[in-house]
Order: structure tokens, then C-alpha cells, then sequence
């Protein structure tokens, strides 16, 4: 890339092979958003073309309407005589063979296993659980989910069975589809033991097997194999015709408070959406390997692990283990072996492979684009990713969207630029940000204010929070109306108009690139008749980015340890491994407002050595002198 000032821009070389390139599509964008989206909707296979485009009626909104699609259809009928490998699977283990999977077989493995779903009485519309770590039928079922017009619920495999047992309560769904077990790191994990405990009080009837950890399970009425329900099935299932905005899949996220929600996207726009922002922002071609570390049991696993790579023709790389595991360095090993072309990653690994390898041994030449998402990434990290991975070549594009934008919304392209560490970038063609002061003015250059999208948002945002509708109306599009999507992050701009992340103003933390409510940890910790009072909050990680910390007032006679020991296990029990707390604090006491509101900025503002700003306010201000002396331990 070439260096002017502090921003950096695409070479020649790099310019001239991109799908955008040029100014042109950014104008085209600008003048009319509904057409340009168009245009990208015309790159996917529709059965029948829509008859209006858009429709806006506050605080809801459609695209396509009247099309009619199966996302399916796009890459499965197109390449389905096709050889090439549309999945390189990598098993936790190197000494386990990889296996390619080819367009054609994975025409062949969806269409057999959506048939098999059929026979069990699943069809368009019905809510299917998924709980899978990342193999290839972890892709098979999310396809063959979508090919029959089923809903596909992923619910990630690190979460606790609490956690499985809430979304499936949510969705109502009947069927599950898991494993036995798989191996992570060293580790065995029985999955099939939080499946039991999971599904208890919950609709489901029929559990789906697939046999991976081969661990003894405890195998019930419920349960079948995945490998006995395909057998003798046809390798033909015709597309399930959807209408634009019939659902595709629901995703829970968490939100500011109490439980999670889940996010609903539809057929038409996130098809158009995924197939657009791969080719644009990753240049994504029939040639390349694409490979995007995200776990389906997050939106980055969906859109980019599976939809977007098979959208535009490409391989896709589908990693089961650890990036460095066994060795240190197996992620580079992976990117040297399979010769990828694009790689696609969180900070918090970043931040890891640069702590724990430095210089990289293997060749990493086949590398043409490099990605970050779902935390900022810090000036270090960029540069190292850059100039180790990239060796200055790569263009880094740093992604930013949500669970809720179903697909990337800002990055500066590859081909076009420019590209300045710690900042997102541009916001892609065809849409509209603004970010806003309190009073929902657009604030100036290099001034703080929170990020918002303006009509016509982009295609593949979410429709809804399923069941919830009060919920879709009160987060996205109360706090400065009904025309406007907030987005809860606080964000500035530079004097080139690119955008840099400043992090959420509400109370989720991300925890090495994961989704996490401190709210919702609350609510966890509070469960225990010890604590009285208690406040989650995100403090600074050097490789995790954030991590969470608790402080509580406890009662009782229980001891100040054992109280803590019972936080730590509740909050796996009913989280999981991710909401591993750094610190527990036992306190006499939280820092409030006269109105009683848990004042968490001061409790954060003593991690991080900032100015605590007038105390006299409070209801209690020596209780802040406490925490310090409690924290000091650490700090
Ligand atoms: O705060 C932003 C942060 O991640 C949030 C969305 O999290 P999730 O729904 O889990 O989706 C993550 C993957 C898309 C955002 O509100 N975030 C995401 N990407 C970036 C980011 N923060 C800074 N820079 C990014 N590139």
C-alpha cells in the first residue's frame, strides 16, 4: 500500500483487479441508494423479481417486496455440478485429516439432510435450534435449514445449558441439532451432557446427533443420529420459494438489559447484503480462500464464515480448533497450508498472535486482504497486522457492523481506501450516517456523538426482534425517533470524514470481540441470596480488550470466598466460559446518586486512572475511598 501522510492507500496493483475502484460507485451510492441496492440485488438469483423496491412506513421498513428467493439457490443450483471446494474443513486436531468438501457434495449433503428435516415435520417457517461447534455439518444444517424456509437459531456451543435452555424457550423451537462431543484444545467437550440439561422445560422433541467427540452419551427417546436420518435420502430438495421478507434466521444478541434478543433477519436483503459487502469489501472472487475465524454461533460466523464466501463462489475455510493450538503459530500454519487469500479476524486474536509469536516463520504470501471486527483495534495491533501478516502489502479493512446490521456497513474498501489505523473508515456506498449530539444534531469533525443510520438503511438490517416488537422499537429507533437507527455505539469523525469507533454507550462490553450485557451478568450475580447489591463493568484488557469485573454487596454469614467461588460458577452456569469474570470485588458498599442509580462510570474511571469528576453529588461519596482501598490489590 502506499503511504501519504497518515492514511494509507491501495496500490496500483491492488486497484486495478477490484470489483470497486473508483470514486464512481460512491456517487452512484449517493444519489440514489434504493437503485444502487438494486443493482447489488440483481447479482443474486431471484425466482420472481420484486415490484417495489423499498417501502418505509417508521419505524419499520421492507426492500424487495414481492420477490420471491431461496438464498440456497445462489451458490447451490449455480455451482451444483461444480468440483471446486467450497469448504476447507481444519479439524481441532492437525493430525486429524482435512477434508474438502466440493460445490457438488455440498449440494448433495444439504439437500439430503433438508429432506431428512422435512420428514420430521419441519417446514417453512418452524424455529430450528442449532448447537453445533465448527464442522461441516454446522453448515450443512444452517443450509439446509434455510433451502426448506426454516428459521435456523444458532445458539453458540461454548454457551452454558442456561443459556441454550433461554433461546430455546424463546423460539419455541422442536428440533435441535447437535453433537455428542467435540474436542477443543486438549479438551472434550461433552455437549451432549448440556443438551440434557439444556432442553429440559423447553418445546423440543426430536434432538439430531451428529457423532463427532464419540464420548459416551446417555442417548433418550428424543435423540436420533444425524448419520441414520440421511441415509437413503435423496440428493435433491427443491428450494423452499420464500417471499423477500419471510424470515431466514434469528440470532440472539445481548442487549442493554435482562435477557437476549433475538435478532430477525429475512430472506431477500441479508441475501443481497451478504453477496454484496463480501465482493466489495473483501474483493471477494471465485479464486480466493477465504477465511473468517468467527464461530457460527456469532453473526460474523454466519454472514462471512458460511453465506457471503458461498455467495460469491469462493472456499471457505471452516476452523474446529484453537488458533494456537497446538503450536502457537496454527493459525499461520492453516493460512501457509490451504494458501489463503483473505483473512478475517478479531483484535483480540490479532493482540495474541502478536504477544505470543512476534515474527512469523511461515509464509504468509498468499495473503491479499486482511479484516478485523467486532472491537476497535488499537494503533499497535493495526500495525503489527499490517507489517507481520500483511508484510505492507494487504489493505487492512477494519469492519464495523452489528449482530442488528446483519452485514458489514462501514469499512473503507480495498480497491478505493483510505485506510487509517485505529479507524473504521467509510461508511459503504449506498447508505447514510450521521453521528448526532444529544439533541440529534450532527456534531462537527473530531467531536464525539452517537452513531446513527438514516433511511434507507441498508437491506439486510434486522426486521424485528422476534416476539418482542416493543424491544425492536424502544433500543433501535426511540432515542432520536422513529426514522432514525441507533445504534448504541459513540463514534467521531475525522476532517476526511472517516469513522472511528469509540466503543458502546450502553452497558454491553466486548469481551475479546464477543457480545456481553453487564445488565444481563447483573441479573446472573444478583441471583444469589448473599448479594445484596451488584454492578458488572468493562475494564481495559491488553489482549481481551475488555473483561468484565464485579463488585457486590454481600449479607449473611457466608464467608467473603465462598460467596465469590458461588459468583464465578453462576455465572458459567448460566453464561458460560465467555463471562469469565476477571475480578470479583466483596464490597461494603456501591457509589450512588441521590436517586439511588449505581454510579458504574466512577467504578470503571478507578481502573483506568481517570479524573472521578465532582463526587459531592452522590448519595454516598465515601464509598468510593473504599472501593479504592478494596481495588488497590490489583491496580
Ligand atoms: O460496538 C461495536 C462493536 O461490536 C458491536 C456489535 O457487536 P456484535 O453484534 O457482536 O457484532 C460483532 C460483529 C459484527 C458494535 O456495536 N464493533 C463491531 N465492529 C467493530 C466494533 N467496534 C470497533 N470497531 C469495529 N470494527
Amino acid at each position: 500500500m502506499i503511504k501519504k501522510n497518515n492514511l494509507y492507500y491501495p496500490s496500483e496493483e491492488i486497484k486495478k483487479d477490484a470489483h470497486i475502484n473508483s470514486e464512481e460507485t460512491y456517487k452512484e451510492g449517493e444519489e440514489n441508494p434504493v437503485a444502487f441496492w438494486e443493482k447489488a440485488a440483481n447479482d443474486v438469483i431471484w425466482r420472481e423479481k420484486w415490484d417495489e423496491s423499498f417501502s418505509h412506513t417508521p419505524p419499520y421498513f421492507k426492500w424487495f417486496l414481492g420477490g420471491k428467493i431461496n438464498i440456497t439457490e445462489s451458490f447451490l443450483d449455480v455451482h451444483k455440478e461444480s468440483d471446486k471446494t467450497a469448504i476447507i474443513f481444519c479439524p481441532n486436531s492437525p493430525e486429524e485429516e482435512e477434508r474438502k468438501i466440493s460445490y457438488r457434495e455440498l449440494y448433495r449433503e444439504v439437500n439430503r439432510f433438508a429432506n431428512a428435516l422435512k420428514k420430521m415435520g419441519v417446514g417453512k417457517g418452524d424455529p430450528v435450534g442449532i448447537y453445533l461447534p465448527m464442522i461441516p455439518e454446522m453448515v450443512f444444517a444452517l443450509l439446509a435449514c434455510a433451502r426448506i424456509g426454516a428459521m435456523h437459531t444458532v445458539v453458540f456451543s461454548a454457551f452454558s445449558p442456561s443459556a441454550l435452555k433461554v433461546r430455546l424457550q424463546d423460539t419455541q423451537a422442536k428440533v435441535l441439532i447437535t453433537t455428542d462431543g467435540y474436542n477443543r484444545a486438549a479438551e472434550v467437550i461433552d455437549l451432549k451432557k448440556n443438551v440434557d440439561e439444556g432442553i429440559k422445560e423447553t418445546s423440543i422433541e426430536k434432538v439430531i446427533l451428529v457423532k463427532r467427540g464419540g464420548n459416551e452419551i446417555n442417548f433418550t427417546e428424543k435423540d436420533v443420529w444425524w448419520h441414520d436420518i440421511v441415509e437413503g435420502e435423496s440428493d435433491d430438495c427443491p428450494a423452499e420459494m420464500m417471499d423477500s421478507e419471510d424470515p431466514l434466521f434469528i440470532l440472539y444478541t445481548s442487549g442493554s438489559t435482562g435477557k437476549p434478543k433475538g435478532v430477525l433477519h429475512t430472506c431477500g436483503g441479508y441475501t443481497v447484503q451478504a453477496k454484496a459487502t463480501g465482493k466489495w469489501i473483501f474483493d471477494l472472487k471465485e479464486d480466493d480462500v477465504f477465511w473468517s475465524t468467527a464461530d457460527a454461533g456469532w453473526i460474523t460466523g454466519h454472514t462471512y464464515t458460511i453465506y457471503s464466501p458461498l455467495l460469491n463462489g469462493a472456499t471457505t475455510v471452516i476452523f474446529e480448533g484453537v488458533p494456537n493450538w497446538p503450536e502457537k503459530d496454527r493459525f499461520a500454519e492453516i493460512i501457509e497450508k490451504h494458501k489463503v487469500t483473505i483473512f478475517y479476524t478479531a483484535p483480540t486474536a490479532i493482540r495474541l498472535f502478536k504477544m505470543q509469536i512476534g515474527e512469523i516463520e511461515r509464509s504468509l504470501e498468499s495473503l491479499r486482504i486482511l479484516g478485523s471486527v467486532g472491537e476497535p483495534i488499537d494503533e499497535d495491533a493495526w500495525e503489527w497486522y499490517y507489517r507481520e501478516i500483511g508484510k505492507g502489502k494487504c489493505p487492512v479493512v477494519d469492519t464495523w457492523w452489528q449482530t442488528e446490521t446483519g452485514g458489514i456497513l462501514i469499512s473503507s474498501l480495498p480497491g478505493v481506501g483510505p485506510f487509517k489505523p485505529t479507524f473504521t473508515g467509510r461508511t459503504l456506498p449506498g447508505l447514510k450516517f450521521d453521528i448526532y449530539n444529544a439533541e440529534g444534531k450532527s456534531v462537527s469533525a473530531n467531536e464525539e456523538g452517537d452513531l446513527v443510520i438514516l433511511p434507507p438503511f441498508s437491506p439486510g438490517m434486522l426486521r424485528g426482534v422476534y416476539k418482542n416488537d416493543e424491544k425492536y422499537r424502544k433500543t433501535y429507533f426511540s432515542e432520536f425517533g422513529e426514522n432514525i437507527y441507533y445504534t448504541s455505539d459513540t463514534a467521531y469523525r475525522d476532517e476526511e470524514g472517516l469513522i472511528r469507533i469509540v466503543g458502546r454507550a450502553d452497558d454491553v462490553i466486548k469481551v475479546a470481540g464477543h457480545r456481553l450485557s453487564t445488565g444481563e451478568m447483573e441479573n446472573v450475580v444478583a441471583k444469589n441470596e448473599s448479594v445484596a447489591e451488584c454492578a458488572v463493568v468493562g475494564i481495559k484488557d491488553d489482549i481481551r480488550g475488555e473483561v468484565p469485573i464485579v463488585f457486590a454487596v454481600i449479607v449473611g454469614n457466608k464467608k467473603a470466598e465462598e460467596v465469590t467461588e458461588e459468583i464465578k460458577k453462576v455465572l458459567m452456569d448460566d453464561i458460560g466460559p465467555i463471562a469469565m469474570v476477571k475480578s470479583i470485588y466483596i464490597v461494603e458498599d456501591l457509589p450512588k446518586t441521590r436517586s439511588g442509580k449505581i454510579m458504574r462510570r466512577i467504578m470503571k474511571k478507578l481502573f483506568t486512572g481517570e479524573e472521578l469528576g465532582d463526587l459531592s453529588t452522590l448519595a454516598n461519596p465515601e464509598s468510593v475511598e473504599l472501593l479504592k482501598n478494596v481495588i488497590k490489590r490489583d491496580i
